[in-house]
């Protein structure tokens, strides 16, 4: 049946005709689309180490290649692969250009104490394998929503996206300025240092400044903190640029505070933070009354266990052997979401929490801390008590 909006364009009656006379299209796509989505967006890689760089004393790439030696699936700098090993997994940025396909970097900074990223540079050795998600997150640039002047504040190892970023620009000579701000401890901790200092000579929209805390006394740069003051110092008026912020955790809040004293609007700083909060009382909205130190009993089905109130769900779940799907273990990407049956958790205020999840009692478990006795569901089903508090 003609719709007869149809009849007032003009060419309309030949193209009702063709679609007509067109045969219909019977054929099952669905195996042919799982496999471009299973190309462009793999679930799963499985990835041999090529070569191993030593960046710093601390810090480490290494360069993973298709097991298969096919080419990687596409990503856009900035964006992240999410690594498994020991029962457990950890996300790190690829460092290197997205122009490039044959390998992912991924540059691990060795955390005093932490599990992962000191398992990692001890252990890893060419050839060995790791299996990892596909590139994920949002942590990259859309020159139609962010425009085409960037600022990035990074912080240690928060400078492997930035880095993806720059070889991406350089190496397609984008239209783009690039402003990274570098906050390292000392002058040996800065990674990528000498290619950082070579990019600037090759395109003129990339600027590049270190800024050093505890500087010995052959440092002649920049010296402190990222504070408003160095950072107008150095970018003069933001006007409008996008300010990307990339670090540990305990930077965001440290940085929204002075690019808010220098009036930059909050949609206009992008943040992707290194991990869950370390220290979850810290902020404003957990519970006075929540020890942190306190054993409380989480039940999964018929499994129950023992965790303290100060240990994310999530390392808590995998500490027994439950493993939820988990990609950024900071709060954002949401595939770590669990039903919270019955008592309270502390929700991190990172956690990007739709509001009917606060409806129904979602969480995202890599950033939510049992602050009562819980009953939680992990295969999820609607409406519950609502039971998780939130900023
Ligand atoms: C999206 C995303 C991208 C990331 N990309 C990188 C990357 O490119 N390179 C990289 O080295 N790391 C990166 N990280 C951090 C990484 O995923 C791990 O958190 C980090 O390697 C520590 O893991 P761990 O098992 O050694 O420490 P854990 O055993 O998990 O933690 C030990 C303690 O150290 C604290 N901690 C964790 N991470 C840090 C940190 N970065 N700085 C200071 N304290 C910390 C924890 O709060 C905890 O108290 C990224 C994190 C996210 C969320
Ligand atoms: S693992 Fe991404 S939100 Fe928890």
């Amino acid at each position: 049946m003609k719709h007869p909006l149809a009849e007032r364009f003009d060419g309309a009656a030949e193209i009702l005709t063709e679609i007509d006379a067109r045969i219909p299209d019977t054929r099952d796509y669905t195996t042919e689309t799982r496999a471009t989505i299973d190309a462009y967006h793999p679930k799963r890689l499985l990835l041999r180490v090529a070569a191993i760089i030593d960046e710093t004393a601390t810090t480490k790439t290494f360069r993973l290649k298709n097991h298969t030696d096919d080419a990687l699936p596409p990503f856009s700098a900035g964006q992240y692969v999410n690594v498994f090993t020991d029962s457990t997994s950890r996300p790190y940025a690829i460092s290197s250009s997205p122009t490039t396909l044959g390998h992912y970097d991924l540059t691990v900074r060795r955390v005093p104490g932490g599990r992962i990223s000191n398992m990692l540079i001890d252990t890893l050795r060419i050839g060995h394998l790791l299996t990892t998600t596909g590139p994920m997150g949002t942590f990259h640039h859309n020159p139609l929503f962010h425009g085409d002047r960037v600022v990035f504040l990074a912080g240690g190892s928060g400078v492997a996206p930035a880095m993806s970023m720059i070889r991406e620009i350089v190496e397609l000579g984008l239209e783009r300025s690039f402003h990274l701000i570098y906050g390292s401890r000392d002058a040996a901790d800065i990674i990528f240092r000498t290619e950082l200092d070579s990019r600037i000579a090759e395109h003129p929209g990339i600027t590049v400044d270190h800024v050093i805390a505890e500087p010995t006394p052959q440092w002649t740069g920049r010296t402190g903190f990222l504070t408003a003051d160095t950072i107008q110092d150095l970018t003069g008026p933001l006007d409008g640029r996008m300010v990307y912020v990339c670090g540990p955790q305990a930077l965001y809040p440290y940085a929204v505070e002075q690019l808010t004293a220098l009036g930059q609007p909050r949609k206009r700083i992008r943040f992707e933070a290194n991990g869950a909060p370390s220290d979850p009382t810290a902020q404003p909205h957990w519970p006075a009354s929540a020890d942190p130190a306190a054993e409380v009993t989480v039940t999964v089905g018929d499994t129950s266990f023992r965790t303290r109130s100060g240990r994310p769900l999530l390392d808590a779940l995998e500490d027994n052997g439950i493993r939820p799907e988990a990609a950024c273990r900071s709060g954002e990407c949401s595939l770590c979401r669990v039903r919270i049956v019955k008592g309270e958790v502390h929700t991190a205020s990172e956690s990007r929490l739709r509001l009917s999840d606060n409806q129904f009692g979602y969480t995202h478990s890599c950033v939510a801390y049992p602050i009562t006795d819980v009953e939680i569901d992990i295969h999820s089903s609607p409406s519950i008590p609502r039971a998780i508090r939130r900023a």
